[in-house]
């Protein structure tokens, strides 16, 4: 799969960079070459001199030493391969990463590079889930950086959760991935919906739900990535806008169909946005709360259902189209009964009732519903779930 790769791989200091040595074999069985360098950190975790040995290479550890200086410059270094990458990915290197520092050897390869660089995050889950590391990885995402894992689980500080580093076979696969992207939706045209919508009150007000937006902007990411152009048309959301996307920024329900039909024609369309059911008639001016008066009464109007229109059939129909149902009970029955009423040929169900914290969290336990069958997943990061939906939807349109 990685014959002839050079891979370029920084470990760094965390419990998880154990599990880089057999990375390191794994990926000469491949037929890749691996050069290696470990943080200061990272040498209290396995010693260069293992990775030595199972890389058959040189591992470089020092920023100023003279002999790998004099050999190869640390410019030349990062860019000698066809990848870098980072594994364990630590906050404390993520957190370096999105700043631009070039504190240490590690960090400098990686900012002078100009090849692809995938991290696979590794840390306990209360630093991956802190808003600091959150936003990092949003920064790193936005500027193209790629991402494999974290995935949940037991962790070596004997807590449960997102934070375990991705496995061996998986930051393979990813690697292989970045390497070789499969375009196999070259000549398609996604539209996909996310996010909120905002219906307004008056102009300072509005009313609008809970959605992170972050579904359905990593299927918009995931279908990029297998080469279809897609058009994100998504409600006001704290996400970066993916790379390689052309996204249209809507507030309304009214406005979001508007910008759907104007992307029209699509091959596929992907409805992950949480659409408010009912605008409301708005206050040219704001409303004014009179001592003593009576609460406003609010006119809610009827909103036009994206999903039901752009299923409904004719000649710009779209191949395949994607719906979501997020329900808080008997979530196939409901999700099946969703799917024939709005006439899409998909839908993806997932319960969000408050125990499992599906909104703004970054896991998803989905079922995939066609007129066919029925598929559990199991639970996933939002990413995962994103990649296994592009390539069902690829399978299907091959
Ligand atoms: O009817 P309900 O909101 O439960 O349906 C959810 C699905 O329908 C989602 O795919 C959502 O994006 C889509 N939808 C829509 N327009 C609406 C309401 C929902 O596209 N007005």
């Amino acid at each position: 799969m990685l014959n002839g790769k050079k891979v370029f791989l920084i470990i760094a200091g965390g419990i998880a960079a154990y599990k880089c040595l057999d990375l390191i074999r794994r990926l000469r069985e491949q037929g890749a070459s691996v050069r290696c360098c470990l943080t200061e950190n990272a040498k209290e975790f396995v010693t260069p001199l293992s990775v030595s040995a199972l890389s058959q290479g040189p591992v470089y550890t020092d920023q100023f030493s003279l002999k790998d200086e004099s050999e190869m410059s640390h410019i030349e270094l990062s860019r000698a391969s066809d990848i870098l990458v980072v594994a364990p990915a630590t906050a404390d290197v993520m957190a370096k990463m999105a700043a631009g520092l070039a504190d240490q050897l590690a960090t400098t390869l990686v900012l002078a590079t100009d090849k692809p660089v995938l991290i696979a995050p590794a840390m306990n889950l209360r630093m991956w889930l802190h808003a600091a590391t959150q936003a990092n990885l949003a920064t790193l995402m936005a500027r193209g950086i790629h991402v494999v894992g974290p995935n949940e689980g037991p962790m070596a500080c004997n807590e449960f959760g997102p934070g375990r580093m991705a496995e061996v076979p998986e930051i393979i696969a990813a690697i292989d991935g970045v390497l070789s992207p499969v375009q196999s939706l070259a000549g398609c045209h996604a539209i996909v919906t996310s996010g909120p919508t905002v219906e307004p009150i008056d102009p300072v007000r509005f009313i609008a739900n809970r959605s992170s937006g972050k579904q359905g902007h990593a299927i918009a990411a995931a279908l990029a990535a297998k080469g279809a152009r897609v058009t994100l048309v998504s409600g006001p959301t704290a996400l970066p806008d993916p790379v390689g996307v052309t996204t249209v920024s809507v507030e309304t329900a009214c406005e979001m169909l508007a910008a759907c039909q104007s992307a029209l024609p699509a091959d596929i369309v992907v409805c992950a946005a949480a659409v408010a059911d009912w605008g409301i008639k708005a206050a040219e001016q704001k409303l004014k709360k009179r001592p003593g008066g009576t609460p406003p009464v609010l006119e809610l109007t009827l909103n036009p259902d994206i999903l039901a229109t752009l299923s409904a059939a004719g000649p710009n129909r779209p191949r395949l189209v994607v719906g979501f149902a997020a329900e808080t009970e008997d979530l196939i029955a409901h999700a099946r009964d969703k799917r024939s009423r709005k006439g899409c040929d998909w839908i993806v169900a997932n319960d969000v009732s408050a125990e499992t914290g599906t909104f703004g969290s970054d896991t998803n336990q989905v079922h995939l519903i066609s007129a066919e069958a029925c598929e559990s997943w199991p639970s996933l990061d939002k990413r995962a779930v994103a990649t296994r939906l592009a390539d069902r939807i690829a399978e299907a349109l091959s």
